[in-house]
C-alpha cells in the first residue's frame, strides 16, 4: 500500500522536523508559537497556490480547496495580533519541489496532510501551556476537528487507488520526501541553524 510505503520511506525526515520543531519550543511561549504560525503560513500559502495550478483532481476525489489551511493560519495570526496586510506580507517557501501533476502534487499533499495527525497532539499541548483553543488562536493545529481521522482516511484511499503502478508511486515517495526536506529547510531557515536536507 502506498501510503505505508510513504511512512516508511520519510520517517527520518519526519524525525528531523518534528526534532527541529520540538514540541516544547512550539508551545513554550506565545513568541515561538507565534513564528512557527508564521513559517506554516509561508508553507501552505506555496503549497496551495502550487495545488490550485494542478488540474485532475477530480479524476482522484480530492478537493485541493477544501483542505486549504492558510484560512485558519491567517485567522491564528490576527488572532494573536497581526494586521491581514502583515499576514498578506508574509514570504512563502520558495524551496518546495516542483510540483506540477498529480503525483508531485500527492506527494507533498501526503506531507501537508500528515501534519494534521501530529496536529491533535500539538493542540492539547497549546490549550495547556498557551491556553489558545480551536476557533482561538489554535485553529490551525486543531484543522478538521474531529474530522481529522476521516480525512485522512480518504486522502490515504485517494493515494493509495491512484499510485497503482511503479512509476506513480516512485514520483509519489520522491515528491514527498523531497517535500520533507524543503520544510526542514524552511524551519531551520527561521530557526538560524543549518539544514539536514
Ligand atoms: C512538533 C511537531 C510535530 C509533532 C509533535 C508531530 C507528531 C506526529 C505524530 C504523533 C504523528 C502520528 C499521529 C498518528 O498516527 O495518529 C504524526 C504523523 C505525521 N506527521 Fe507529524 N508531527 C510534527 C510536525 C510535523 C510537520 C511539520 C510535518 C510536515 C509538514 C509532519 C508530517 C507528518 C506526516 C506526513 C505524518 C503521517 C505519517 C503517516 O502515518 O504516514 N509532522 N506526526
Amino acid at each position: 500500500m502506498m501510503m505505508s510505503r510513504l511512512k516508511e520511506a520519510t520517517r527520518p525526515r519526519h524525525e528531523a522536523v518534528e526534532a527541529r520543531l520540538g514540541l516544547l519550543r512550539l508551545t513554550s511561549t506565545m513568541e515561538g508559537y507565534v513564528l512557527a504560525l508564521r513559517r506554516f503560513y509561508g508553507l501552505h500559502r506555496a503549497a496551495e497556490a502550487a495545488f490550485a495550478r494542478v488540474a485532475g483532481w477530480d479524476a482522484v476525489g480530492i478537493d485541493p480547496d477544501e483542505r486549504r489551511k492558510t484560512p485558519l493560519l491567517e485567522a491564528d495570526l490576527i488572532r494573536l495580533g497581526l494586521t491581514p496586510a502583515e499576514v498578506a506580507a508574509l514570504p512563502a517557501c520558495p524551496a518546495l519541489p516542483p510540483i506540477v501533476d498529480l503525483p508531485t502534487a500527492l506527494g507533498a499533499m501526503y506531507v501537508l496532510e500528515g501534519s494534521t495527525l501530529g496536529g491533535r497532539y500539538i493542540t492539547k499541548a497549546v490549550r495547556a501551556k498557551l491556553g489558545l483553543t480551536p476557533g482561538d488562536g489554535c485553529s490551525y493545529f486543531a484543522s478538521y476537528g474531529d474530522r481529522v481521522g476521516p480525512m485522512w482516511k480518504a486522502f490515504g484511499a485517494a493515494v493509495d487507488a491512484f499510485a497503482a503502478d511503479d512509476a506513480a508511486r516512485e514520483a509519489v515517495e520522491r515528491s514527498a520526501d523531497a517535500t520533507f526536506a524543503a520544510v526542514d529547510g524552511w524551519f531551520a531557515e527561521e530557526a538560524g541553524e543549518p539544514s539536514r536536507a
